[in-house]
């Protein structure tokens, strides 16, 4: 074990350098052809295997550094990843609590500080939850949930002739999709309901849609609405969104993958207010609270809603009727074997505890703020999207163009010539048809200046990009 230790320790200390650029991968082709990733019939020796771990290093993004905006979540938390290791030298699994009794107890107690969080547990309600693979997984269940919540039977006899039909909006994860794939229930009945111009789920159009679908004699069984829209971190409306489901007897989901963290933040958690009207909850915690993937849970209002919908099997050789059987999470969940992803969330909330999290929340927001006024101030980069939480939506835009495909081109060339001359690391998205640069504040260490100078880098990139061009078209 002291062999592997000392890579460990060599990985940490040598081969994640601070200084070094934050994405230096060469593309997939050239990549094969310099890397040498082939098994064959003889094992290597201990030096080979070094090597492909410093290469395996070396190639990944930094996501640790502070430059590193492209995806949501940046920077390392340390306790979370010490919390990982220990995770996998105890090779825990979490279907019984006999064979991950201190991961079982945490889970446990994640799950009831996550529900007092969204407001699950009032009025004396006990409400539940299983850690899963992940938001997607997160929002899977929920559909599933939902599913079985409006046909019980479906579980055992699958659709009978019946329609469902799933409302998301049209800014939602796509997520979504894979859910409505999985579960049989058709990607053309989930239907992407219209956004309003602040990015948020239109009720009136929720509600027309649900009217079209009942028209028509489908029964709808499914709202998803998000906190935090991936591309903008729009949150739509819970009350307005409840009224229509508890009208119409449709279970209510919240996509809090991203966003729900506001919820630690006294300031910030109206983002996120009558959260306790939805019937189940999305949190991933390897966003913004940057625990090593994965770390998800799905969160559920309805006492045994989990088992009745995930059981199934198992009875014979796993859950045994013992004094434990209470504290068996296996049967709430789709998966058998599962990695105990609780120790390294317990650990980091235990280190930073609810202030940790809501400072860190109050911070980045107050530089979303700064971001966003600097750009508001420049005379060629302009907003595309509000900004309600850390995604920050923008673009090059200097005065003389007007055509939307040039534009477009130019900002995507934009993030791909910082990326290539080594950050920092942004990436482009669409939001209503206008392609812009997406930058996303997940790190906490990023500071006022860092900040101003990648702005004034993408103005000069884009600058220099123009030139270029315009050299090129006159010879
Ligand atoms: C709003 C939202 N929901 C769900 C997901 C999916 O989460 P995961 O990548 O953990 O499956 C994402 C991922 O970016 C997301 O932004």
């Amino acid at each position: 074990m002291q062999d592997q230790l000392d890579i460990l320790t060599r990985a940490v200390n040598e081969w994640m350098p601070a200084e070094r650029p934050v994405s230096q991968a060469p593309s997939a082709a050239e990549l094969e052809r310099i890397l040498d990733v082939s098994l064959g019939k003889e094992g290597a020796d201990q030096q080979s295997l070094e090597e492909a771990l410093k290469a395996y290093l070396h190639y990944n993004p930094a996501v640790y550094k502070s430059d590193f905006h492209k995806l949501l979540y940046s920077g390392q938390n340390k306790p979370a990843l010490l919390g990982d290791w220990i995770t996998s030298l105890s090779n825990a699994t979490m279907h019984t609590y006999q064979v991950g009794p201190v991961p079982t107890l945490m889970e446990l107690e994640l799950i009831r500080q996550w529900n007092a969080l969204v407001g699950f547990d009032r009025d004396g309600n006990q409400p539940e939850g299983v850690m899963v693979a992940g938001g997607s997984q997160a929002n899977l269940i929920g559909m599933m949930l939902a599913r079985h919540h409006a046909c019980p039977d479906y579980k055992t006899r699958g659709a009978g002739g019946r329609t469902l039909v799933a409302y998301v909006s049209d800014q939602a994860h796509y997520s979504g999709q894979k859910a409505a794939n999985v579960l049989g229930i058709g990607t053309d009945n989930l239907v992407a309901v219209a956004s309003d111009d602040t990015g948020r789920i239109c009720p009136v159009a929720l509600q027309r849609e649900i009217d079209s679908s009942l028209a028509k004699g489908h029964v709808p069984f499914y709202i998803g609405i998000t906190a935090g829209t991936t591309v903008t971190g729009a949150f739509d409306s819970v009350a307005d969104c409840s009224r229509i489901a508890r009208q119409h007897g449709i279970w209510l989901h919240i996509d809090g993958a991203w966003g729900a963290p506001v919820l630690f933040s006294e300031e910030h958690r109206h983002l996120l207010a009558d959260s306790h009207l939805a019937d189940s909850f999305a949190w991933d915690a390897h966003k913004m609270m940057n625990v090593p993937l994965t770390a998800a849970v799905i969160l559920v209002k309805q006492p045994g809603a989990l088992k009745s919908c995930c059981s199934g099997g198992g009875g014979e050789y796993l859950f045994h009727a013992d004094e434990n059987a209470d504290y068996n999470l296996g049967e709430r969940s789709i998966q058998c074997g599962r990695r105990a992803d609780s120790l390294k969330v317990w650990l980091s909330w235990k280190a930073m505890g609810n202030q940790g999290f809501a400072a860190k929340i109050d911070d980045l927001q107050a530089l979303k703020t700064t971001c966003v006024n600097l750009i508001e101030d420049s005379e060629s980069l302009e907003m595309l999207a509000p900004a309600a939480y850390v995604n920050v939506l923008f673009r090059y835009h200097p005065a003389q163009l007007t055509d939307e495909d040039e534009l477009r081109q130019l900002n995507i060339a934009i993030c791909k010539q910082m990326m290539n001359n080594g950050g920092p690391y942004v990436d482009y998205a669409q939001y209503k048809g206008r392609y812009g640069i997406r930058l996303i504040l997940a790190n906490d260490e990023v500071s006022e200046t860092q900040l101003s100078s990648l702005l004034a880098l993408c103005e000069q990139t884009g600058r220099e990009m123009l030139e270029l061009h315009r050299q090129v078209v006159n010879g």
